[in-house]
């Protein structure tokens, strides 16, 4: 989704901006701009394309200096990816400037009273409008630019980030948010503003995060006046000190970010166990689950609500808590149960997953269940993003950033806490032994260096990806706790390598997909030796005898399978249940080598975006 930067403070603004933007390059976007401010005159700069583009215009185009300016990465909502589309915005007077992440759901009717009030527009955007509407309120009702905003704002239906200046005022920008993040780094006389901090993290790690329904007006120098965007009360700011660090933001010498989080899992797990996983305690602590446990004990279900890969990471814990804890889940996708009039009760527990803790549809089921008074649960990535902070509890995955827009390290950490949580909670009511809870605890600890072990594979797993490599469509098979695996082997496939990919439970191949295989057909089955495994042996069979061609995910050792796959490559034996944080790492280098190899962008797939914040 669109990424925001602003600085002002005594430096060149164009630098920091610019670097600010290579490093939101994840969050996805089409097209890119500047506006730097001298004092005197405005320069912008924007085009289709990206960072990398919007340098060269620049460099070529425009002045660059100016101690104050605003920068933004975009993707494209309404209308189509162009220069012109491309923001900051300019209102009719040339003197307010705006970037916006977000959607004005209304802004067709104040475009249309606007234009009725002589308005004209240059872009198709809805943040053209909203600028004007900014200025309009400013004009004519005489106000300073914050409060201008702030009026504007309330007319306004829909979410936003924005940063706005005004010309006649070159110490002050002015910020707002309601559903898209917004940060503000907090420096020595010199502010910063993004919609995470990573653009900032190399100049200070103070950092204010708006929260929903908030603006501030950042002036330099000076200070930063937080006020509530309905009642217009002031706000004291809070200034958090960010763990954050350079090295984490950064590739460290691997070619992509993915491959770099795909190779980060061993560490990410343990960093997911550290301090709750008491193997020598015998125990599991969590303080989200501890400080809740009534509730989580005397819970009548448990709803997952989530979407793409922490969607997947939800089956898996769908198969977890009803093995382990024998009670109801449902796994939903965040998208369709905000919108389908679900039966909550008050005794549910609601489980929101997400990496970026900033996913639109997943805020809004969470406030639905809310509202109908269930207990909601994050699982989320990102410390004091706008899910960790709706929650009622949660708990943190702590897999560090994952800038890679394909999520690698966020799914298998999420299986990881959703794991312990289910241990957890199932010693706790009695539903598993103390022996078998031992085991599990053991069988857990034995994961990262399982992973570790699996990513040895990786040279294995690249020659698979060459035969591979120009097929146009792959189908991929699980069963059980596999079966979600399967499923995010192929969202990973189809994200980064635009090759078709289906994943299916091994078993309904019958029900339809059998039909598409034939001989130019890879066909990847994970046929772990723990689960179902004969019946999934009988379903290679039955590809094997329509000439597909078989890619296995097998226990080391196995011999079945590899004398009727065209490939295996083999997975570490562990319990079934903790078989997906394995059997996915294959899954991970091979769609990696294959969008690798096709020379697509890998960390930046056309279309997609890190954090979805729009609906
Ligand atoms: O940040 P979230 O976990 O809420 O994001 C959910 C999906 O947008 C995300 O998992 C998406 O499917 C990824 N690109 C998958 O690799």
């Amino acid at each position: 989704m669109c990424g925001i930067v602003g600085y002002i403070g005594n430096r060149e603004a164009y630098p920091i901006i610019l670097k600010g933007l290579q490093r939101l390059e994840y969050r996805g976007y089409d097209s890119a701009g500047v506006a730097l401010y001298d004092g005197k005159s405005i320069q912008l700069c924007k085009t289709k394309g990206k960072v990398g583009d919007l340098k060269k215009k620049c460099e070529t185009s425009i002045d660059t200096t100016g101690s104050l300016g605003i920068g933004h990465t975009r993707w494209a909502t309404h209308g189509v990816p162009n220069d012109v589309n491309s923001h900051p915005h300019f209102s009719n007077s040339g003197d307010l400037v705006i970037i916006h992440n977000g959607i004005i759901e209304n802004y067709e009717s104040i475009k249309k009273e606007l234009l009725n009030r002589g308005y004209h527009f240059k872009s198709d955007t809805d943040t053209e409008v909203l600028v004007n509407l900014i200025e309009e309120i400013k004009i004519n009702e005489d106000v300073k630019l914050g409060k201008a905003v702030q009026i504007a704002l309330n007319q306004t239906v829909g979410a936003y980030a924005i940063a706005v200046f005004d010309k006649k005022k070159p110490n002050e920008i002015v910020v707002a948010r309601l559903g898209s993040p917004l940060a503000i780094g907090v420096g020595e006389d010199e502010f910063f503003i993004a919609s995470d901090a990573s653009p900032f993290i190399e100049y200070t790690t103070n950092a204010i995060y708006l929260e929903d329904g908030e603006m501030a007006v950042v002036r330099r120098g000076k200070d930063v006046k937080i006020f509530n965007i309905k009642n217009d009360k002031w706000v004291n700011p809070y200034i958090q000190t960010l763990q954050l660090n350079l090295e984490q933001i950064e590739k460290g010498g691997y070619d992509h970010f993915m491959l770099k989080e795909i190779y980060e899992q061993p560490q990410a797990i343990r960093d997911t166990f550290r301090g709750r996983l008491r193997e020598m305690e015998g125990l599991i602590k969590m303080a989200g689950v501890d400080d809740n446990i009534y509730r989580f004990l005397n819970a009548r279900r448990i709803v997952i609500v989530a979407c793409g890969t922490s969607w997947h990471a939800g089956l898996v814990a769908e198969y977890i808590f009803e093995d382990y804890l024998r009670i109801p889940v449902e796994v939903e996708y965040a998208s369709e149960f905000r919108y389908r009039n679900p039966v909550i009760f008050k005794d549910d527990i609601v489980i929101a997953i997400s990496q970026s803790g900033e996913t639109a549809d997943t805020m809004a089921a969470m406030k639905l269940a809310k509202e109908q008074g269930a207990f909601v649960f994050g699982v989320c990535n990102v410390v004091g993003s706008s899910i960790s902070r709706l929650a009622d509890a949660g708990a943190y995955t702590h897999a560090g950033p994952e800038i890679g827009v394909a999520s690698t390290k966020a799914f298998t950490t999420q299986i990881t806490v959703l794991t312990l949580i289910a241990l957890k909670l199932a010693k706790e009511k009695g539903k598993i032994s103390t022996s078998e809870f031992h085991r599990l605890l053991q069988e857990l600890q034995q994961v990262p260096t399982k992973v570790e072990k699996m990513l040895e594979s990786n040279k294995h797993v690249k020659q698979v990806a060459e035969v591979y490599k120009f097929a146009t469509n792959c189908l991929y098979l699980g069963r059980g706790y596999n079966f979600p695996v399967a499923l995010e082997g192929a969202l990973k496939l189809k994200e980064i390598s635009y090759i078709h990919a289906e994943g299916y439970p091994a078993a309904e191949m019958k029900h339809g997909p059998i039909a598409l295989i034939d001989e130019q057909m890879p066909v990847i089955v994970i046929a772990t030796r723990k689960g179902h495994y004969e019946k999934v042996v009988s379903n290679i069979q039955e590809i094997k005898s329509r000439k597909g061609k078989i890619i296995g995910i097998v226990t080391e050792g196995d011999e079945t399978v590899k004398k009727l796959a065209d490939h295996v490559i083999e997975v570490p034996e562990t319990t079934d249940s903790l078989s997906p944080l394995l059997t996915t790492i294959p899954l991970q280098l091979l769609s990696y080598h294959i969008a690798v190899m096709l020379g697509k962008n890998v960390d930046q797939p056309r279309n997609l975006a890190k954090s979805v914040t729009v609906e």
